[in-house]
């Protein structure tokens, strides 16, 4: 089940961003609770839960087309979180007029085969060494 994040989730949630593997955060500090809590408010942030329970999350602009975040519990992978998240971002982005999302990532991760796989297209290297990654968003994408 997909739904909106809520105040009290972020406990989960910040479990969840320091519990991966792969894409882990080197400077915390980088994240302010400003912009989580913009996200939240102002923009696309979504959870996906299992039994009751959150078991990854996404976040996206719907500003800029950026997929911001997107995270799953590394107990729960394979089991079509992470697709189900970011199709409902993208949706929401394309329903907020955008007719192509993006975002980066570490190269050589399970998150970059991932994109590839689902329709993503490297534009080159951030300043930082990560892929920048776009993908069209067709009207059908807005649901
Ligand atoms: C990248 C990431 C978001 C993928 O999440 P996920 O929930 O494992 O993704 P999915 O389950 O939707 O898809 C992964 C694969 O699992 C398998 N899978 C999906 N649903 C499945 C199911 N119901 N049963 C069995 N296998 C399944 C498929 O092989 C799928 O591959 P496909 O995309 O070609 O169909 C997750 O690995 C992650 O959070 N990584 C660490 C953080 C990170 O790098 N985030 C990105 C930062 S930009």
């Amino acid at each position: 089940m997909i739904r909106k994040a809520t105040p009290d989730d972020h406990a989960r949630i910040h479990a969840i961003r320091m519990g991966v593997r792969e894409n882990i955060l080197s400077d915390p500090s980088l994240v302010t609770a400003e912009e989580v809590d913009w996200y939240r408010d102002h923009a696309i942030f979504l959870v996906a839960e299992e039994a009751g329970e959150i078991v990854g999350f996404t976040c996206a602009n719907h500003q800029t087309g950026l997929v911001w975040a997107l995270f799953v519990d590394p107990a729960h992978e394979a089991h079509g979180h992470g697709r189900a998240l970011l199709d409902a971002a993208l949706a929401e982005l394309a329903a907020a007029g955008h007719a192509q999302a993006w975002l980066t990532t570490g190269s050589g991760t399970r998150a970059e085969r991932f994109y590839r796989r689902h329709g993503w297209r490297e534009m080159g290297r951030s300043i930082d060494e990560q892929i920048v990654f776009i993908r069209a968003l067709a009207q059908e994408d807005a649901g």
